[in-house]
């Protein structure tokens, strides 16, 4: 795997410290995971590509919960990729679900994808305007993209981390439709042709 640094000056690295600190505290995003698989359940699409995916606790459950045959993931973080090998390995997804290193600028896939979703991931990107873009030249012809983030102001977290909603007021994508909905502390913007 290389150890490029794919990350802009400025967004945080998840190194081998931080990569095994969110490890250890990534159960209290367990119920937030519950919901993205409730929204994504009603929603049809063959292929999934998860941004920033980190040690893949998503993915695996979204492949646990979900028929779709084909799931992909990818972060800038060796670190926080090995862990996601390692975890797909343990659970027999290799087949099912691939991971690489990239990031919301470098989409190292062939294919294009029905669905590209991130989780608390995007409030670390410099350059998010232009990595939507860069992203939705990578969806299907009727492809979504789902953003999922704290909403700014419940608590510590979310104060630090979090997403409002004028955040995304500017934000205009040629040829999709934008909508912003909340759900118990999540904001997520969607993209929709
Ligand atoms: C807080 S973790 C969330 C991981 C995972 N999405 C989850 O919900 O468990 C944020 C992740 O975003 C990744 N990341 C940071 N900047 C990124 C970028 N520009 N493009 C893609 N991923 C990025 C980090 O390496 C890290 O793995």
């Amino acid at each position: 795997m290389t150890t490029e640094n794919l990350y802009l000056e400025g967004e945080e690295k998840f190194g081998p410290v931080t990569s095994f600190l969110f490890g250890l505290s990534s159960v209290v995003l367990n119920k937030y995971y519950d919901a993205i698989v409730e929204d994504l359940r009603g929603k049809k699409f063959g292929s999934l590509l998860d941004l920033g995916c980190g040690r893949g606790n998503l993915l695996i459950k979204l492949a646990g919960e979900l028929q779709t045959p084909s799931f992909y993931g990818l972060d800038p973080s060796p670190y926080m990729l090995k862990s996601a090998q390692k975890n797909l390995t343990k659970k027999g997804l290799t087949s099912r679900l691939k991971v690489k290193i990239g990031s919301s600028r470098v989409i190292p896939f062939d294919e294009k994808f029905d669905a590209i979703i991130s989780s608390f991931s995007y409030h670390h990107w410099k350059d998010r305007d232009s990595s939507i873009a860069t992203i939705a030249s990578h969806l299907s012809d009727d492809g979504f993209i789902s953003i999922y983030e704290h909403e700014v102001g419940r608590d510590r977290i979310s104060k630090s981390h979090g997403i409002k909603e004028s955040d995304w007021e500017h934000l205009e994508v040629e040829g999709l439709k934008k909508t912003v909905t909340h759900n118990n502390g999540l904001i997520i913007l969607t993209l929709t042709r």
